[in-house]
């Protein structure tokens, strides 16, 4: 997600100092490069074998290395990086940013900077609330830079109020945001993409409903991977066993009823995914109180209705409301090309990737997938591979696709 995405990561003086650590493995895990920058404060707090040993790089700290004979060329760290995260920032290191001051390596960069930064301070609640952090404070905002934080909370000095530093996951979430927002030659930015995800529900009573076993992990990949790409994502969702990706517009419903109204709702669009897992049919009557059994022993018998079919409705739009590209799934259980092909025409969209579902597959709720795509000229078998690479593969065919001159 923050492959090739350079973080210098300027820790100060504080207590918290050890959570830029977590913060680290985290950019590191989602493969971003890390430099860090410790100030002699710092050093007090984490050790640079430990900073550097995790980012992968050595931790700097002087501004003249004596070691390497000459002085760190601040510049060129500054210019390498895509983005400069604070963490902590101290009320001291706020005040040097807000001010000017360049007198170590790490607010000599500040200085120099050509780069976004993103700061989360952490300091006593009295120094947080001082008039001249406050002053600081704003002047920071004023000069570009974003904060995350401070939490309120209790503080290693046993005073209760905000000054905490947020924690490393929230800070991590701004700064893979920052890449989804301002990031520049994403190949999907400004395109507007759909995702149905997830299991719908139809309810029998107020206790009992017909579902499916979709774990939203196939359609939530998908969107991620869209995401990374700069695309702006509507997600709409139904039950699921993992979280949204972060960054999208989630839209949660229940029904197929509410998917396709919340479908229309956030057309239109430049793509539209149709990942869900959705009921053909439900009850034709909900009751409004638990069923009970039939007074003879017998098991009630239950009348169904068609719901509408969500996919073929958008595929169905006029030209100038239809979106570019209407991709949907088949999950299916045997002769799975033959009923794929079908499908493909029935529902008239551009294409369709085709998933074998049947018992033993372990493509509900799993985390791998084998797709069979078609896109109305033939079909390709991809190699089994994660659902994240499902969602990464269908993200480059998508983009270029788009590239394609009209
Ligand atoms: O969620 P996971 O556990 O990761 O599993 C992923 C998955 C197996 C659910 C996913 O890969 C998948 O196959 N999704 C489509 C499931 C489905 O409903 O398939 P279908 O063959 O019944 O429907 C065909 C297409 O029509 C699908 O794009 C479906 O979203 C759409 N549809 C179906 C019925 C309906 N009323 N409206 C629709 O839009």
């Amino acid at each position: 997600m923050l492959a090739g995405r350079k973080i210098l990561l300027i820790i100060t003086g504080g207590i918290a100092a050890f959570k830029a650590i977590d913060l680290m493995r985290m950019i590191k895990k989602a493969g971003g490069d890390v430099q860090p920058i410790l100030t002699k404060s710092a050093l007090e707090f984490v050790t640079p074998l430990t900073a550097g040993t995790v980012a992968g790089n050595p931790a700097l700290s002087e501004l003249f290395d004596l070691g390497r004979e000459a002085e760190i060329n601040h510049i060129e760290l500054v210019r390498d990086a895509d983005l400069i995260v604070v963490v902590p920032a101290t009320g001291d290191f706020m005040a040097k940013m807000a001010h000017g001051f360049a007198d170590d390596l790490a607010s000599t960069a500040i200085l120099a900077r050509d780069k976004h930064v993103i700061v989360a301070p952490s300091m006593n609640v009295r120094m947080w609330e001082a008039a001249p952090t406050q002053r600081n404070f704003q002047t920071l905002v004023d000069d570009g830079m974003s904060f995350v934080g401070p939490d309120k909370g209790e503080m290693a000095c046993g005073e209760f109020g905000l000054g905490r530093l947020a924690e490393p996951d929230v800070i991590f979430a701004a700064i893979k945001d920052y890449f989804f927002t301002f990031g520049e030659n994403l190949p999907l930015k400004g395109k507007r993409v759909l995702v149905t995800s997830g299991a719908t529900r139809e309810p029998l009573d107020p206790v009992r409903f017909l579902t499916n076993a979709s774990s939203g992990k196939q359609g939530t990949a998908i969107a991620s991977a869209l995401r990374a790409a700069g695309a702006d994502v509507e997600f709409i969702t139904g039950a699921a066993d993992v979280p949204p990706p972060d960054g999208v517009n989630v839209t949660q419903i229940t029904t197929a009823q509410d998917m396709y109204d919340a479908v229309h709702e956030a057309l239109p669009c430049d793509v539209a995914i149709f990942c869900a897992a959705v009921s053909d049919w439900r009850p034709k009557a909900v009751g409004d109180k638990k069923i009970k059994k039939n007074g003879d022993g017998t098991a009630p018998s239950l009348e169904m209705v068609l719901n509408p079919d969500i996919l073929h409705s958008v595929a169905q739009l006029e030209p100038d409301q239809r979106p570019q590209l209407v991709i949907g799934f088949a999950a299916e259980t045997n002769d799975v090309v033959k009923h794929a092909e079908a499908k493909l025409v029935r529902k008239g969209c551009d294409w369709l990737l085709a998933n074998d579902v049947s018992a033993g597959s372990g493509t509900f709720g799993g985390d791998h997938n084998s797709i069979i795509f078609f896109d109305g000229q033939g079909h390709q078998e991809w190699a089994q591979m994660s659902k994240a690479e499902v969602g990464q593969k269908l993200t480059n065919q998508i983009t270029s696709y788009l590239k394609q001159p009209d």
